[in-house]
């Protein structure tokens, strides 16, 4: 089928790669043209790799990059039946995207955002279609990760999430189905876990090696919490917590205090060299 991907940054690219790779006509549309040529190339790079690791063949690698068409303006999605938004996490610009995908894409087609963390409900009202309004939420690295999170807001139509549903598994996907409150299931269960184990060091209760060994050996986690904050961006951790404290209104979600200070200090995790490790 034709779809569009907005947005060709760490999501967005591996959204468009899985799509293309699945036989689907992806337009990946970015804000400019040296962007559209990176996401390009790293869909490339990660395309090799797999036909590398024999996961696909060379020509299957070589099809999918064909499949994809670079853009910079989302006129180029008409004629798309599904349109998968993956921009910044600000609403504001979620909202333009979608009020300009509503005018261009023809009626019917589905429009989905991998937000983390926006109201799905929101972001449809901004449309005049919002029983075709969805999320769609998958985990980086996206080719890696089975979960697609289906997020239907107040007015998604039963069909909407029964095709995005079918989508997702045609796509070697497992997704499940979910209501939109903040954080859905994702962040709302992993994110106060992050937050607690950033408490504990903070009280002083254990330092950070103990803490991750407790979760890694003790809960079978693949990493610790610590260490995984580091991965998702102690920023992003900041405002998952902010919009589950902000939308639930419980103050079982308040952020830690040093999560703030670490933030306010720049020390955000491995993409800035330092967050609870050091990185070379
Ligand atoms: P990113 O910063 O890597 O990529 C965002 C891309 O959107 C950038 O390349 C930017 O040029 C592009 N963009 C911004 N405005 C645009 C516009 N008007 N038109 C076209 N392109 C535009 O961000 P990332 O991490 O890929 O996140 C995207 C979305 O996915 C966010 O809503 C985020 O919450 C969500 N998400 C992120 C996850 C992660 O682990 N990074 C996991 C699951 C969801």
């Amino acid at each position: 089928m034709k779809v569009a991907v907005i947005g060709g940054g760490t999501m967005g690219n591996g959204i468009a790669h899985v799509l293309a790779q699945y036989g689907h006509e992806v337009t990946l549309v970015e804000a400019e043209q040296a962007r559209v040529d990176k996401a390009l190339a790293t869909i490339k790079g990660n395309l090799d790799r797999q036909a590398k690791k024999e996961i696909i063949t060379a020509a299957q690698a070589e099809a999918a990059l064909k499949r994809i068409n670079g853009a910079t303006s989302i006129d180029d999605c008409r004629g798309v039946e599904l349109a998968v938004e993956a921009v910044f996490e600000d609403f504001a610009v979620k909202q333009d995207i979608f009020k300009r995908l509503d005018a261009v894409c023809p009626k019917g087609a589905l429009l989905a955002s991998n937000t983390s963390a926006i109201s799905i409900t929101k972001i449809a009202a901004v449309t005049k279609r919002p029983a075709q309004v969805i999320g769609m939420h998958f985990m980086n690295p996206v080719p890696l990760m089975k979960l697609v999170e289906v997020v239907t807001g107040q007015a998604t139509a039963p069909e909407t999430l029964q095709r995005v549903m079918q989508l997702a598994r045609d796509l070697g996907k497992t997704p499940v189905a979910v209501q939109d409150y903040p954080g859905f299931i994702s962040n709302r269960v992993l994110l106060p876990m992050i937050n607690e184990a950033v408490f504990c060091l903070m009280e002083g209760i254990a330092d950070r090696d103990a803490i991750d060994t407790v979760m890694k050996l003790g809960m079978n986690h693949p990493m610790g919490p610590l260490t995984l904050a580091d991965f998702i961006g102690l920023d992003v951790c900041l405002d998952i917590m902010e919009v589950l404290h902000e939308g639930l209104g419980d103050d079982k979600y308040r952020p830690c205090p040093l999560l703030r200070r670490m933030v306010a200090a720049g020390h955000l995790g491995r993409k800035s060299g330092r967050g609870f490790y050091e990185y070379a």
